[in-house]
């Protein structure tokens, strides 16, 4: 399906990691992969199983921030019938599912304790129990976790078991931040422009040369994730305009999480329109990226949990053993799924919206405000 999938990059670094991720993919161990949010944790795992022998089966990711830490195990382990209240009927988890290919399990760091201990035990023994059952399942799939967290910090302050974590660690990838990456900005800048000319239509003007020193200079808090959202704007909101550092910084600062623009004393107002067509635009991304996270969600069957389906249970659908065909969903409208998407996590994280908005990735004024839309 994903044939041909590959890591863009020709700096040392990059070339070096694809080396290393080349020879492990095929030596079928778990593997570890670190490295800032946004700098390619789940390409990179995408391309490990691409080139394993288990490439024509299943690549499962599952966001194990993202998930309330009360359902993870049931999601991942499955459950019997009865298991809990709201267990309707037994239901394959993940592990069942991604049987002879690969689960990624991302933001590992936020996993429960007690589900470290399974997982330590499917890592070593290939083998786990349904929540509420006492037989023991077999399972082959291959684990590959990520962390942009130090979890060497999350051993010493007890909230990751050490054993979990060594076995984890015996290969870890680490993938370089973006400006750690010279000539790889400029080559996914490219990549991307060509990308999203195709999909808008829109021919883009390119950067000066000042412009295109200021990328490379540029930290990229946000890495890969962040120039490719940059790309975007830029091509939609300054069409038939070469990109200058002015520009450039425009659209940078409004990506800044830390400065205020609403206190700018300098803002004209073209300015103050752009910078709302650029909100508006950020914000299609954010909802780009939560219908990706909501697909995920559909397709691995798990809004279908009683759990999640907050606050009205007359929408409960029957629960299937195995994961529906799309066609078989039921369709929820998206809004629907977003606020209770939200709902979850914000009960997850007892009302902590910081906590909230940085595991569903959208910004916390974009939480703030679906909250009051959404009358959470
Ligand atoms: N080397 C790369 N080549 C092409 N696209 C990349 C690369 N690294 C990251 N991306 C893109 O950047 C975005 C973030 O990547 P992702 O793997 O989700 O990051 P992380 O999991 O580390 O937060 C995605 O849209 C991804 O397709
Ligand atoms: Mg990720």
């Amino acid at each position: 399906m994903n044939r041909g999938f590959d890591i863009l990059g020709r700096s040392p670094g990059i070339l070096r990691l694809k080396e290393l991720a080349l020879q492990v993919a095929s030596a079928d161990v778990t593997v570890l992969i670190t490295g800032e949010t946004g700098s390619g944790k789940e390409v990179l795992a995408r391309f490990i199983h691409e080139h394993s022998r288990r490439a024509s089966k299943s690549f499962i990711p599952v966001n194990c921030g993202a998930i309330p830490s009360g359902i993870l195990e049931s999601e991942l382990f499955g459950h019997e019938r009865g298991a809990f209240t709201g267990a309707i009927q037994a239901r394959k988890g993940y592990f069942e599912s991604a049987d002879r290919g690969t689960i990624f399990l991302d933001e590992i760091g936020e996993t429960p304790l007690e589900t470290q201990v399974k997982l330590l035990r499917v890592i070593e023994a290939g083998e786990f129990q349904r929540v509420g059952a006492s037989e023991t399942v077999c399972t082959d799939t291959r684990i590959v976790a990520a962390t942009n967290r130090n979890l060497h910090q999350a051993v010493a302050e007890g909230n990751f078991r050490e054993d979990l974590y060594y076995r984890l660690r015996s290969v870890e990838l680490q993938i370089p931040p973006l400006r750690e990456r010279g000539g790889d900005i400029l080559l996914l800048a490219e990549h991307f422009i060509h990308g999203f000319e195709r999909k808008h239509s829109i021919a883009f003007e390119g950067f000066n040369p000042e412009a295109t020193e200021l990328l490379l200079r540029y930290p990229w808090p946000g890495n890969v994730r962040e120039l490719r959202n940059l790309v975007e704007s830029l091509l939609i909101l300054e069409r038939g305009r070469q990109v200058t550092p002015d520009i450039l910084e425009r659209h940078l600062v409004q990506r800044s999480r830390h400065k205020s623009l609403v206190h700018d004393p300098a803002r004209t107002e073209s300015n103050e329109l752009s910078l709302i067509y650029g909100s508006l635009i950020q914000l299609r991304q954010e909802m780009g990226e939560i219908r990706q996270l909501l697909q995920q969600l559909l397709l691995t069957n798990r809004l279908q949990s009683p759990q999640l389906l907050l606050p009205e249970p007359q929408v409960t659908e029957p629960m299937t053993q195995s994961p529906p065909s799309p066609a078989a969903e039921p369709t929820l409208p998206l809004e629907e799924l977003e606020k209770r998407t939200i709902a979850v996590t914000l009960t997850k994280f007892g009302g902590n919206k910081r906590k909230t908005a940085h595991a569903l990735g959208i910004n916390e004024r974009t939480l703030y405000r679906k909250i009051k839309e959404y009358g959470l």
